[in-house]
């Protein structure tokens, strides 16, 4: 949801602040921007579509500047050209500024502005912030104060998310910010120092960060930092030290990150349990929260809520604890039943998905108890979170999420396997048996046995996934991913639904996907594969029970483990089988189109 990275300091600016972008680019590939304050000059330079158009664009630009801020935009207002591209600027090129988020009232403020008889050159929410701006300032001598008192004025203003990163002609050696709701990181060097939306973009450079809390404004120069609270009084910081290493937000021998972390899936399991074994994490949940709770609700997005129905099926089926389970974009709008009685669980890779977070911010309000499940420490869902639960996959850089999916299953494996220990329930795994399952992930690799599959699908107008129980959500998941990269049309169903209408879409040689894994549903689901069989679809079964094989046209085997942790050992082939397919098309997995990591926006 568009990524924003600034440098001041010693150095020239711009090859920093592309290569900043480089890292974030995850977050949006729709246009990409920079701007540099040459000797108080305000130069900008944008492009349409990926960052490699703006770097092959400034290449041999000669601009010595050491102060710089950039963009790379996920589109939300205005069309994908090179005129609604970040960094915008007042008509005087005072101000050039870079923004992640959503201005809700800039139509009001637009209005607003064009009675002071301000023209804007673009479609964006962010072109009001450079010309309020100008407003604020206009015929005053631009001091720091003063620059600190107009962005006051200006966020004071402004309903909804930022992040934002501002120029200011007249102070060469100032990037000015703010945020609220958006993610932003100043990162402290000697001499120089940086800002970013997510700490990939500046582990190469150094260690050492201060996470910006909603409501804060603020400056850095080479050095100097200054943060000031939405009271205009001055915030002393706090530096939280990185423990990341450069070469885990690098590609090293892989092509793609997607390829590399479904790979790191099994590590990512691994590690999960370890940590939360190692902290005690789950024994430091307050036993009141679990025992007294008089429901559970899991809200999440996307492969994070796909993660969420494989628990809230093993919550009821084994611990016989009550469980809600929503998309957070539309827990919101059902007047939700909470109370403090409720314990909510909030599911997000990258804990700042706007969406989850709207609905945690709901829950508090209604005396729940929050327990977030995330993988980025310090993400805004960990510090609105009455409790933690961390993933430890790593960063995730692809825009579809792997390892991070199988991370949430993990820990979520583990949550429910402390509910049980309370509520006095057996389980049918216990962490012993994950460490297990993690490596088997680590021993196969399914690309030859997907290979024809790839081949038969790459040109399918539509597929169609079908699982009963557990395997119905792994359905879920692999539908999801399989037309996140490869922009083939594809469905999950529950096998037993197929008669209740969407058999009519099966003919010959339609492609269907049937997940099987649950001793207990192989009758059940091969009903479902006689029914799709005998209208001459294509059938393709991922499962561990090999006697079935002779029923369908294709056969991928699974590793077998206990029942309920099947859902783990299917995850490598349906990311894999997304993956090679992707690769077969010609589409880039990593940057799939339309889309964007960490969405920011609700
Ligand atoms: C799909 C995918 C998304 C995310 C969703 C939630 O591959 O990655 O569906 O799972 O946008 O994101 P987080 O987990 O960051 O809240």
């Amino acid at each position: 949801m568009c990524g924003i990275a600034g440098y001041v300091g010693n150095k020239l600016s711009m090859p920093i602040v592309l290569n900043a972008l480089s890292s974030l680019e995850y977050r949006g590939y729709d246009s990409a921007g920079i701007a540099v304050n040459e000797f108080g000059k305000i130069i900008i330079e944008k492009s349409e579509g990926k960052l490699g158009n703006l770097k092959s664009k400034v290449n041999n630009k000669l601009i010595s500047s050491s102060c710089a801020i950039g963009h790379t935009r996920w589109a939300t207002h205005g069309e994908p050209n090179k005129t609604n591209a970040h960094p915008h600027k007042d008509f005087g090129y005072n101000f050039a500024v870079v923004h992640n988020g959503i201005i809700e009232n800039y139509n009001a403020l637009k209005r607003k502005l064009k009675k002071e008889n301000i023209k804007f050159y673009s479609d964006t929410d962010t072109e009001v912030i450079p010309h309020l701006l100008y407003l604020e300032t206009k015929n005053k001598k631009i001091t720091t104060n003063l620059m600190i008192n107009a962005l006051h004025n200006v966020v004071k203003q402004i309903k909804g998310s930022y992040a934002l990163a501002i120029l200011v002609k007249d102070l060469p050696d100032y990037i000015f910010i703010a945020k609220k709701q958006s993610p932003l990181i100043i990162g402290l060097g000697k001499n120089e120092n940086f800002i970013a939306s997510d700490v990939s973009a500046l582990l190469s450079h150094t260690n050492n960060t201060i996470y910006l809390n909603d409501d804060e404004i603020g400056f850095i120069t080479p050095n100097e930092i200054k943060i000031f609270n939405a009271h205009l009084k001055e915030v002393k910081f706090s530096v939280t030290k990185l423990t990341l290493q450069p070469e885990q937000v690098m590609l090293g021998n892989y092509k793609h990150f997607m390829e590399k972390e479904i790979d790191e899936g099994s590590k990512s399991i691994y590690e999960t349990v370890k940590e939360l074994q190692r902290n005690r994490t789950l024994h430091k949940i307050p036993v009141s929260v679990i025992k007294n709770c008089s429901s559970i609700h899991i809200t999440a997005c996307g492969t994070a809520l796909n993660a969420g129905m494989i628990a809230k099926y093993i919550l009821e089926r084994d611990c016989r604890v009550p469980v809600f389970l929503d998309c957070a974009s539309e827990f919101r709008y059902k007047n939700p039943i909470i109370n403090e009685n409720s314990l909510c669980i909030f599911i997000s890779q990258s804990g700042e998905t706007a969406d989850t977070l709207a609905c945690m911010e709901l829950c508090k309000s209604k005396n729940a108890f929050c327990l977030a499940i995330t993988n980025v420490v310090g993400s805004r869902i960990t510090r609105l979170a009455d409790f933690c639960i961390f993933t430890v996959a790593g960063p995730e850089i692809a825009v579809a999420s792997t390892k991070a999916y199988v991370a949430q299953i993990t820990a979520l494996f583990c949550f429910v396997k402390a509910v049980a220990r309370l509520n006095k329930k057996t389980l049918d795994y216990n962490e012993k048996d994950i460490i297990e399952v993690s490596k088997m992930l680590a021993e196969h690799d399914y690309k030859k046995e997907l290979n024809d599959l790839v081949k038969k699908i790459k040109n399918k107008e539509s597929v169609y996934f079908i699982g009963r129980g557990i395997d119905y959500f792994v359905a879920l998941e692999a539908a999801l991913k399989l037309k996140e990269i490869s922009y083939i049309h594809c469905e999950a169903m529950a096998a037993g639904e197929l008669k209740h209408g969407s058999l009519a879409l099966i003919t010959n040689n339609t492609v269907v996907i049937v997940i099987l894994t649950q001793p207990d549903l192989i009758d059940k689901t091969l009903n479902a594969i006689y029914e799709i069989k005998s209208r001459g679809a294509f059938v393709v079964l991922f499962s561990q029970f090999k006697d079935c094989a002779k029923y369908v046209d294709y056969f991928v085997e699974l590793k077998n483990t206990k029942a309920s942790l099947m859902p783990l050992i299917a995850s490598k082939p349906i990311q894999q089988l997304a993956y090679f397919t992707a690769i077969e098309k010609g589409n880039d997995p990593d940057k799939p189109r339309n889309l964007a990591k960490s969405v920011t926006v609700e």
